[in-house]
């Protein structure tokens, strides 16, 4: 295969913002320097006035396969993904069957060799009776383990106590958690139904999901967790009153010490809050629920204090006749991996974060935090997973969206940016305007 040169690019990576070219050479950033002279047989890519980027690394996607491919595969979602700058999936286990052992977590792997366009890693599920399973793990078979501390789409609720806390106790590999307190949930579902009969509008969600409830559960989490000393990751964060309870500062501290206990928020939650649930519907509804403009808010400013570690998008696609039903049957989730940079850059646009803290949010932290051996930077050695930036309006269209379930929640929005191109493991995966080549996805490697 010919090196590829991209030359003139704004590169971003390690808090840095330079111009420069970089070489690809068999698959990895063989160098990054000015004035890099094209030798005869390379490709190469003039990206004058564009942002380069390593690709982005989504640590929590649904991408519903095993079991629920109606919505959703591996094929299709990470497809959408690399359309979207995201050249890494992290995927959870609440599929059908759920990823409860060893043997349900290397037939994800196998599934996903030769189809997936981005690099994956599959999270092992934690249940009220699988601890062996946990307790066994081979830390270098997942990023991590899941435990939903809070009933969601999937049924995965893990509420024994003894279960739990063995759980935090033993767990090899990071636990990653859903904290939402289900019997506050249902006590306040019940006031509701009372209330409304079948008809709760979708307005009610982020009271019936209410801050309370994720309050409590994260509570609960980070208590477990500092009893064992336990690597912890609690997942979209959706209120800003949960930022008190975790430390603010950089992963890595000064003194090369780690965070133990760290937070991720998504991006509906920096994109959308309670008024637009008039316009959307069920379309947003989502567990935890999106909440106020205050906690949109706080949540932005988290990221920017370093309150919040990662930025992902828990993209958990339904269908729209799905979405179509009545509050109570219709699923919660939204298809996100698409747009979630160009959301994210939105933010760079409204000068609320500048490009190196997305790029420290939604690749660095998450190859850091789940040990993800030679992605996530711009740095010589490392796998070429790159995405080229063109701050070119696009305005989101129903007939562009590539995954599945055919919707977007940002139909209709223009962003200040469009994704120019993708790498993946060197390999050009989307070109601007269509997929490129082959899946090129490889399995994760974590250095532990
Ligand atoms: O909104 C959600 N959808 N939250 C979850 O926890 C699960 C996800 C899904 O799988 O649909």
């Amino acid at each position: 295969m010919p090196d590829t040169l991209i030359v003139n690019a704004r590169l971003v990576s390690s808090g840095r913002e330079y111009d420069g070219d970089l070489r690809i050479t068999g698959g990895r950033i063989a160098q990054i320097g000015s004035g890099l002279s094209a030798r005869d047989g390379d490709n190469v890519i003039d990206a004058a006035g564009r942002r380069l980027l390593p690709g982005m690394i989504d640590d929590q996607v649904h991408f519903r396969e095993p079991g629920l491919e109606y919505k959703a595969d591996m094929a299709t979602e990470s497809a959408a993904a690399v359309a979207g700058g995201l050249t890494t999936f992290m995927d959870m286990p609440n599929t059908t069957p759920p990823t409860l052992d060893a043997a349900a977590l290397e037939d994800k792997y196998r599934r996903a060799a030769g189809r997936a366009w981005g690099n994956f890693g599959f999270y092992l599920g934690a249940s009220n009776d699988n601890l062996e399973a946990v307790r066994t793990l081979d830390p270098r078979s997942a990023p991590g383990i899941k435990v939903f501390m809070g009933a969601s789409t999937g049924n995965m609720l893990v509420d024994d106590p003894e279960t739990l806390d063995a759980i935090f106790r033993e767990a090899p590999t990071p636990i990653i958690t859903h904290c939402e307190d289900t019997p506050t949930i249902e006590a306040n579902l019940a006031r509701y139904k009372a209330r409304y009969g079948e008809d709760i509008p979708i307005e009610a969600h982020p009271d019936i999901r209410s801050r309370e409830a994720c309050l409590k559960s994260t509570q609960l989490a980070l208590q477990l967790a500092r009893r064992h000393d336990t690597r912890l990751h609690v997942l979209h964060i959706s209120t800003a009153d949960e930022l008190a309870l975790f430390e603010h500062g950089p992963l890595i501290r000064a003194d090369g010490s780690r965070k133990r206990i760290t937070a991720e928020t998504c991006i509906h939650f920096l994109r959308f809050d309670r008024g637009d649930y008039a316009r959307l519907g069920n379309l947003i509804k989502c567990n935890p629920a999106i909440k106020d403009a205050s906690d949109r808010e706080g949540l932005i400013r988290g990221l920017a204090e370093d309150a919040i570690d990662v930025l992902a998008t828990d993209h958990a696609p339904h269908t729209l006749e799905e979405k179509s039903r009545p509050y109570q049957q219709a699923p919660s989730g939204l298809p996100l991996v698409q747009y979630a940079l160009n959301a994210a850059l939105e933010l760079v646009h409204e000068g609320r974060l500048t490009t190196a803290q997305v790029v420290q949010k939604f690749a660095h932290a998450p190859a850091q935090l789940f040990d993800v051996r030679e992605r996530g930077f711009l740095e010589e050695g490392f796998w070429a997973d790159l995405v080229l930036v063109d701050d070119t309006p696009m305005t989101v269209r129903r007939e562009d969206v590539i995954s599945k379930c055919g919707w977007s929640p940002f139909e209709g929005t223009t962003f200040h940016t469009r994704i120019a191109a993708t790498w993946v493991n060197g390999v050009l995966a989307w070109n601007g305007t269509a997929l490129a080549g082959t899946p090129q996805g490889q399995r994760l490697e974590f250095a532990r």
